[in-house]
Order: structure tokens, then C-alpha cells, then sequence
């Protein structure tokens, strides 16, 4: 894997509504490999690759990845300059207390807990404050409405990353690389790189409305049933890349379900059929646009979800390629 690209996919910062920084880093990295590129006005980034003609029936394809990553809005600074915040996209108390926070401009400091009264109950967010070492509320740099993000670096174990923002970073690397590699694809692909996944999957909505696709297949991480009492979930790290049947907000359409397990099968790759019970991807988004389109999502395993310390598994990443590389070569 280009662990230097996705590290620097990973670390850059982009929370919902503010993914210009890593607009311009995945930018850099399909200008060569585009036939054109162009950002829709709510900020999504299309790479396009036109088809090459051939034996197939051509189609419009969108495969979307969403740039944005969770993070924190500050909601008011205390007359001691401490920062109290609310969520953009599904930040939990729990993974928050003892880590840190950084906002654009790398200020950065730790989140922690008020002491409460029952500490045997979950804490919520508005018991929760970030600490960025301000004397009081006159000196602090930080002012409402500024935004941060998790800080989690990428690190390697074996075939296992561990970083914040695989979600959906890993997505994004897998479509870098689907362009990278492909060659004589009768279709036209759109590689949609959207925002505002995490809260109303705005910019996945917007850019297929723009493109009329046939067929949209999103690419982004699933929860795994593989860790301590996990809700029962027929889905492992290490087992391959997962072929959506169902989550909380859609029903793959049955005939980019079936094209997505075909194209397993002709690469050889592991894969496994993933229900999953809560959360969905832009995928469901982009169904309902305009008369609606046929849409699917192939899906990263990834343990502990919207913490700073996700994990995928690099066999997994690859193999996700790979499907997809086989589902572009053949028809739709
Ligand atoms: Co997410
Ligand atoms: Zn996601």
C-alpha cells in the first residue's frame, strides 16, 4: 500500500462543511490520473474517466468515497477558557475523555470530564471540555463555531493501520487507487469525493443529481461483529472487503449487489455480505435522486468506528480494489 498517501490522507484535516484542505490534497493526487476534474458547488470533488468504448454497453457510474470526517463545533468558551463543543456527525463521550483535539490551525489540546455526582452513568457531551491551556476567556484564541477534529496518527501492526479518519479516508485512498490502476473501462466513471457525509450526505445527494449516473456505489467503512460482545455481525477484519445488503438507511439494489459479488468471485477476492444495523453511506443518498438510481456500497471492515484509533486491515483495503476494478471491466 502508498502508506505515505494515506497517511496524508488520514492526517489532514476536514471535518463536514470544511473539506478544503483535503479537497486539495486528494487534488494533487487524481490530476494526473483524471481525464477532468471539477468541485461542485457544496464542495464534493469529481475525478471523471471517460470510457473507452468497446464491447460493453457503457454506463455512468458514480463511485463516491466522502472526504469530511467526524469532529467537534465549539458551542461556548468559560470565563476560565475552558471549551465546551457539540458533535459534527456521531462523536460519543466515551471515545472523547483523554484524548486530544486539534482545530485548523493546530491548537491543540486535551478533552476531559467534569467530576460528576454518578460517575457510574455515561458521561454526554455537554459534561465534556477541551482544554487548549488559556488563562481565561479574554485570552483564548478560540472563538464559537471554530471546529476541530480527533488527533490519531496512522500507525502500522502487521497488516492492521490504526489512525483516526479512516473513516472515510480509507474510502478515498480506495478510489485514488481504483483511478491509478484502471484501464479500458467501457463506462464513464465518476470518482465523487464528497462532503458533509457524516451529517446530511448533502454532497454525495448533490453530485449525483448533477451526474444522472445508471448505477452509484459508495465506498466507505462497515462496523465488524470480530471484537469483545459486538452486536452479532457476520462481518471480520481480515476477511475481505464487504458487499452491502442492507444498513440503517437502505437496501442495496439487488443488481449492483449481485454485479459487486460477481466481480468478487471473477478477482478471486475474499468478500462477505454485510447487514449492518445502524449508520448508512451515501449510497442512500444517492438513490433517491432524481427518479432514483440502482445503488450499492462495497464497505471497509473497520473496528471501533468514529473513535481516534479505527482499524482496517491493509488485505481488505487491496482486495476492495480489486473488486471494484473487475466491476468496471465488465458490464453493468
Ligand atoms: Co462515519
Ligand atoms: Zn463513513
Amino acid at each position: 500500500m502508498d502508506l505515505a498517501l494515506l497517511e496524508k490522507l488520514t492526517q489532514t484535516y476536514g471535518p463536514s462543511g470544511y473539506e478544503d484542505a483535503i479537497r486539495a490534497v486528494i487534488g494533487s493526487a487524481i490530476e494526473a490520473v483524471a481525464d477532468e476534474t471539477r468541485v461542485d458547488p457544496l464542495g464534493s470533488l469529481i475525478g471523471y474517466r471517460r470510457g473507452q468504448g468497446g464491447a460493453h454497453d457503457g454506463k455512468r457510474v458514480i463511485l463516491a468515497a466522502h472526504m469530511d470526517e467526524i469532529g467537534l463545533i465549539i458551542t461556548h468558551v468559560e470565563e476560565k477558557g475552558f471549551l465546551r463543543f457539540t458533535s459534527i456527525g456521531g462523536v460519543r463521550a466515551a471515545h472523547c475523555i483523554g484524548t486530544r483535539a486539534t482545530f485548523a490551525n493546530g491548537i491543540t489540546g486535551p478533552i476531559y470530564v467534569e467530576r460528576r455526582d454518578d460517575a457510574s452513568k455515561l458521561p454526554e457531551l455537554q459534561h465534556l471540555y477541551l482544554d487548549i491551556g488559556c488563562a481565561d476567556r479574554a485570552s483564548c484564541p478560540v472563538r464559537v463555531g471554530d471546529t476541530a477534529t480527533f488527533v490519531g496518527p496512522l500507525m502500522q501492526r502487521g497488516s492492521r493501520l490504526i489512525s483516526k479518519a479512516l473513516d472515510d479516508r480509507i474510502g478515498c485512498y480506495v478510489l485514488i487507487e481504483v483511478m491509478r490502476r484502471l484501464d479500458n473501462s467501457a463506462h464513464d466513471v465518476y470518482f465523487a469525493f464528497t462532503t458533509q457525509e457524516e451529517i446530511t450526505l448533502s454532497g454525495a445527494r448533490t453530485a449525483a443529481y448533477r451526474i444522472e449516473p445508471d448505477i452509484a456505489i459508495s465506498v466507505d467503512v462497515t462496523a465488524t461483529g470480530d471484537v469483545p460482545k459486538a452486536l452479532p455481525m457476520e462481518v471480520s477484519l481480515g476477511q475481505g472487503p464487504a458487499v452491502k445488503v442492507k444498513d440503517g438507511g437502505m437496501i442495496a439494489h439487488p443488481h449492483v449487489r449481485d454485479r459487486l459479488v460477481e466481480a468478487a468471485e471473477r478477482a478471486g477476492a475474499p468478500y462477505q455480505m454485510e447487514v449492518l444495523l445502524g449508520g448508512t453511506t451515501d449510497a442512500a443518498a444517492m438513490q433517491l435522486v432524481r427518479s432514483g438510481v440502482p445503488s450499492g456500497c462495497l464497505s471497509i471492515p473497520c473496528r471501533y468506528v468514529h473513535s481516534p484509533s479505527e482499524m482496517v486491515d491493509q488485505g481488505d483495503v487491496e482486495h476492495a480494489i480489486e473488486v471494484l476494478l473487475s466491476l468496471l471491466r465488465e458490464t453493468l
